[in-house]
């Protein structure tokens, strides 16, 4: 018997895993993130880092690179990318090895120490059990001899919010251990991700949040839970913000993430660039500004830090 945490972390992170050896991010991928929209979503994060004073940044998960690259070229930061994929790792050299030349790049093999932590879309990569609210209890969903079914379960260990008569909660496994590892090496975490408020969850999300993606196309529910996919699930953001308070952070903002990007300077970035380059990138902005609608940011700060 496995619970889908098992399942899912071993469909993307095992040995035939899709992060093991399929990830492809992009048009030409399985889904697109921002960095693969604009670059002008790692200028306008990288110069708001800088604004706060980061010299220092550890990019978690950073995927093929890009977001890492951009940050580079508009800051005077420094960035160490710390990557679970070996894939991606591999990827990441190919594009940022030049940097790595100047000493303003590297990879790292665990947390170290920095002024910040940046997390685009990493935390929805973790995997997710499933549980159930169901006769007035709750139910854990897992799989034997190849079906999934439910069994008797205490239910979820860090949902806080409301229950009722059918609702499926996606809780992200190993979530709060890894945000205390990176809190407890570092002043800044800014995170990027889909995600509710605890509250949300029955109303927004009464059936769950999973979701996998391939070739661009949207597979739901358990029909995510599949190999060579990216399977992900929405976050909990409360429980985030649970977690930085017991670790001495506050909330120093949180939004969606057009919103974020505007009041950041986005448009301001943009007007600044030379015209041929504007004629490019105004697609992309308009996709950062239209298409990321479920993504919202946090920025985590260390109270008197
Ligand atoms: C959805 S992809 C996002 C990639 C990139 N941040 C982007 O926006 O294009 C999730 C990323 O998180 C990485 N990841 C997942 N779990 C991780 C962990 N525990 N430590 C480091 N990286 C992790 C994956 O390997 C992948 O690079």
């Amino acid at each position: 018997m496995r619970n889908l945490a098992e399942i899912i972390g071993d469909l993307l992170y095992g040995p035939d895993g899709y992060y093991t050896k399929y990830v492809r991010i992009g048009k030409r991928g399985d889904f697109f993130t921002a960095p693969h929209a604009s670059p002008l979503f790692g200028y306008t994060v990288g110069r708001f880092l800088e604004r706060d004073g980061v010299k220092t940044l550890v990019e978690v998960g950073g995927g093929e690179g890009y977001l890492a690259l951009d940050v580079l070229r508009a800051t005077g930061i420094t960035v160490l990318s710390y990557e679970r994929s070996p894939k991606l790792r591999e990827a990441q050299e190919r594009l940022l090895g030049d940097y790595a030349l100047e000493g303003r790049w590297r990879p790292v093999e665990e947390p170290v120490e920095a002024d910040a932590y940046l997390l685009n879309e990493v935390l929805d990569a973790f995997p997710p059990r499933r549980y159930v609210f169901r006769e007035g209890r709750w139910w854990e969903v897992v799989e034997r001899e190849g079906e999934f079914g439910l069994v008797p379960s205490d239910g979820p260990r860090h949902y806080r919010g409301p229950v009722r008569e059918g609702f499926t909660y996606d809780e992200t496994e190993g979530l709060e251990d890894f945000l205390r590892v990176i809190l407890r090496k570092t002043d800044r975490v800014l995170i990027f991700d889909y995600g509710y408020d605890e509250e949300e969850f029955p109303t927004i999300a009464p059936s769950g949040t999973l979701q996998g993606y391939r070739e661009h196309r949207v597979l739901y529910d358990l029909e995510a839970v599949r190999p060579r996919t990216d399977i992900t699930h929405f976050i909990n953001f409360s429980h985030v913000e649970r977690v930085a308070k017991e670790e001495g952070f506050g909330v120093a903002l949180y939004m969606d993430q057009a919103n974020f990007l505007l009041k950041a300077g986005m448009l301001d970035i943009f007007a600044s660039l030379p015209d041929e380059d504007k004629e490019r990138l105004a697609p992309g902005m308009k996709t950062l500004i239209l298409l990321f609608r479920n993504h919202r940011v946090m920025y985590l700060k260390r109270r008197g830090g």
